[in-house]
């Protein structure tokens, strides 16, 4: 059985304001009725998986057990990372205290802020990476790409076929040039974010490329105790750890990736673009135009228009190009294009204090 590891400690801030420090967006019913974090978390249960770990941090430790609690999983283990050290630390960590057990035990890391609506699928894609996964590589899902797009890391290709297959090159986060040439290239794919490898494979990958975590996480993991039913890992060893995520810790670095194909649809909601795109999937518009129960859109092109209260309709005219986001205490009003700067709003408003 394979253990899914649930990352759930980002905070989101692309899709302020419904997306809060305290309540980001994982947690959020963004479409449809289930929130992100539940549907990944339902996506790797069942039948060939074991109780999955969840990583997090004391924010969202009750948030996390009780969207779980709802939809009837019970967690092998919610341990709390003392301070946000990214991805890097987290799988670590999970690795590690599955490792205790059985260093052959195979993890799935899996972020908890995607969209894949074809669950079958991505199961077929899991069980296509099992067999690299036990012989020693760590697997990556990989997406065709159709835009130039500098939020994900490239998978370049080293062969062709359909199988699994070895990577040549794992890029994160290319600027806007090099992802256009990538995308160009027509021999990379996007990375999902998942990643399907034992526990000694990625504790021997830490020890060849990132062995400034393992002493410090070991410690955190061998002083953690037992809070309620979470597992709260050891503060000090843990706050002097580098801020890295995985992709850049050890990803990048790696000579054992294995990528497999999905090609399914997936997306990274990522930031009021991303969503847009996924609502007009699900309800085509002509005009582009996405709206909710609470906002309309009159004589408007390509708008997204969206309140997260009661209290607040939100009617835009003769808008172009432009996203409204109004919850009951802040509203986004910014150019189609601009979506990933609205992290720069954040910044800005925490400055002010
Ligand atoms: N436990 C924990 N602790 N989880 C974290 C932390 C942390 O400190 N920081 C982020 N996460 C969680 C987020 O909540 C999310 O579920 C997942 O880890 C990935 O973090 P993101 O911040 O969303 O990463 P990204 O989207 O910029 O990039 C990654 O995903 C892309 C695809 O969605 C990379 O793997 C890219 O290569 C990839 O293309
Ligand atoms: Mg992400």
């Amino acid at each position: 059985k394979i253990t899914p590891v649930l990352m759930a400690g980002g905070s989101g801030t692309r899709l302020w304001p419904v997306s809060r420090k305290s309540f980001p967006k994982q947690f959020a019913p963004l479409t449809g009725k289930e929130t992100l974090f539940q549907a990944s978390a339902r996506r790797l249960s069942g039948p060939g998986y074991a109780d999955p770990i969840v990583m997090t941090n004391a924010d969202f430790r009750f948030i996390v057990a009780e969207q779980l609690d709802q939809i009837q999983i019970a967690p092998g283990a919610i341990a709390i990372e003392p301070a946000g050290r990214n991805t890097a630390p987290a799988v670590l960590a999970a690795a590690l205290m599955v490792a205790r057990q059985d260093p052959a035990q195979l993890l799935l890391v899996a972020p908890s802020d995607h969209v894949i609506p074809d669950a079958d699928a991505f199961a077929a894609a899991v069980q296509q990476g099992i067999a690299p996964a036990t012989t020693g590589r760590i697997v990556t899902f990989g997406i065709t790409p159709d835009r130039p797009e500098t939020g994900y890391g490239y998978l370049e290709l080293a062969g062709q076929g359909d199988g699994p297959q070895p990577l040549a090159r794992f890029v994160e986060k290319p600027d806007a040039d090099r992802a256009a040439q990538m995308l160009a290239a027509g021999n990379f794919l996007w990375n999902a974010g998942i990643f399907l490898f034992s526990a000694q494979t990625m504790i021997d990958a830490f020890r060849a490329h990132a062995p400034e975590y393992l002493e410090p996480v070991q410690a955190a993991i061998d002083q953690a105790r037992d809070d309620i039913g979470f597992l709260r890992l050891a503060r000090d060893p843990w706050e002097g750890l580098p801020d890295l995520s995985i992709d850049y810790a050890v990803m990048e670095k790696a000579d054992n990736l294995t990528v497999v194909r999905f090609s399914d649809r997936w997306s990274d909601l990522g930031g009021w673009d991303a969503l847009w795109r996924e609502e007009l999937i699900s309800t085509p518009s002509d005009a582009g135009v996405v709206t909710d129960d609470h906002s309309t859109a009159i004589d408007c092109e390509d708008v997204l228009l969206r309140s997260d209260s009661d209290d607040i309709e939100v009617v835009g005219i003769g808008l172009k190009d432009t996203m409204v986001v109004a919850t009951s205490d802040a509203v986004l009003v910014a150019d189609k294009s601009r979506a990933q700067d609205v992290r720069q709003a954040v910044q800005v408003l925490k400055s002010r204090g």
